[in-house]
């Protein structure tokens, strides 16, 4: 019989990795990819797989219960990996019901329709729900989170995705359900939507528009090259230990301005711009509030228990990204119409 995986959020920026990764590497397996394709699903992303005879679509919305549950019942899946989410902070500030209904109930729903269908015979099956590190709030100048720092979120996001966990384990707990847990720092690489920092940086400089920076800049974030992250998925999906959680992190540590003055250093090489050039672009602009100071991550436990370590150093991570995004040009022209526009001015228009 063959292994049928649920993955969703298949057509966002992690997932479509997961998705072909997991399409090519286990042709044995069937692969289903649920998205709602809101403003940051496009299924663009998964043209070269999307033949596959493995692969299958389906248009869904989390939220809607009832398809949720008819689908199981349909299927009967032997494991979820849980991506579907709304992920931008900026935009849980600016509606944070969004995030409740997709990121908690949306998770509900699916461990509901899960246990519907598995009732108690949990023989070969498991729930992999994908999730952050900032469900741990923020660090000092100091210090890592583990997997034993306590839940302390601080963001809408954050705190919907901690919700989410929190109901992912009580599963656990309460009904012997077969879960597990990552809580991974800031991804970066190819498809990730123009919304977030990187890529932001990236089309912002290729137009040569100011590049803004919340605050002084002085904020830490982690980086990890996106498909070191699916290999730590791919490993703890099939090895990582039930009702566990897994930490996971690029150990590459940076200032928000000290990677844009990077992300400016290393354009500029490949425009073939004056060096200071895009330097010249950057603008501090009003703080996000309530902005997390730092984020870092103890990985020794993934490392110790499933040998998965990060590869992509970071200046490779980006060079790679950058080469991408320009050749990509066409894609990132599509995604930044429309919506994109009317948010960015929205969001930026007064900082
Ligand atoms: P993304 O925003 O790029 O993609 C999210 C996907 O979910 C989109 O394809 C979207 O259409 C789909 N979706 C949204 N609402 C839905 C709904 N109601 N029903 C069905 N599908 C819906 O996000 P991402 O950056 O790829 O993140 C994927 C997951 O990984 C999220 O759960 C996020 O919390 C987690 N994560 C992300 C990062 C990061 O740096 N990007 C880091 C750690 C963890
Ligand atoms: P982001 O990519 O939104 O990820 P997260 O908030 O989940 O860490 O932002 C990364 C960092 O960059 C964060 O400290 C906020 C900052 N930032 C800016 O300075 N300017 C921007 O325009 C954006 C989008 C983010």
């Amino acid at each position: 019989m063959s292994h049928k995986i649920l993955i969703t959020g298949g057509a966002g920026f992690i997932g479509n990795h997961v998705v072909r990764h997991f399409v090519r590497r286990y042709p044995q397996y069937e692969i289903y990819n649920l998205d709602a394709l809101t403003y940051a699903g496009n299924l663009e992303n998964l043209a070269d797989v999307e033949n596959a005879p493995n692969y299958h679509f389906i248009h869904m919305d989390l939220r809607d219960m009832a398809r949720v549950v008819e689908l199981f019942e349909t299927h009967r899946f032997d494991g979820v990996i849980h991506l579907a989410a709304e992920s931008h902070v900026d935009r849980s500030i600016e509606d944070p019901l969004a995030f409740v209904h997709t990121n908690v109930l949306g998770t509900v729903h699916l461990l509901y329709a899960a246990r519907k269908v598995w009732g108690d015979d949990y023989e070969g099956k498991r729930f992999y729900q994908v999730s952050t590190d900032e469900v741990y709030g923020s660090l000092g100048e100091t210090g890592y989170f583990t997997e034993e720092t306590p839940y302390a979120p601080r963001s809408p996001y954050s705190a919907s995705k901690a919700s989410a966990d929190h109901f992912v384990r009580a599963y656990h707990h309460t009904y012997g359900m077969p879960v597990i847990i990552s809580n991974c720092s800031n991804n970066y690489g190819p498809y990730q939507f123009p919304e977030k920092l990187i890529p932001l940086v990236i089309n912002n400089i290729l137009h040569r528009r100011e590049i803004p920076v919340y605050g002084d800049g002085s904020n830490v974030r982690d980086w990890l090259w996106v498909l070191d992250h699916v290999d730590a998925i791919d490993r703890i999906y099939h090895h990582g230990v039930l009702g566990e959680t897994y930490n996971i992190g690029g150990n590459a540590e940076m200032k928000n301005v000290e990677l844009v003055q990077l992300l400016c250093d290393l354009m500029d090489q490949r425009l073939g711009r004056p060096a200071g050039e895009s330097r010249s672009l950057i603008r501090f602009v009003k703080d996000r509030p309530g902005h997390d100071k730092r984020y870092a991550i103890d990985i020794s436990k993934i490392k110790r228990e499933l040998g998965w370590q990060p590869r992509t150093p970071i200046d490779e991570g980006l060079r790679r990204t950058i080469d991408w995004y320009l050749d990509n040009a066409e894609w990132l022209q599509r995604v930044t119409s429309g919506e994109y526009r009317e948010y960015y001015e929205r969001h930026y228009a007064h900082r």
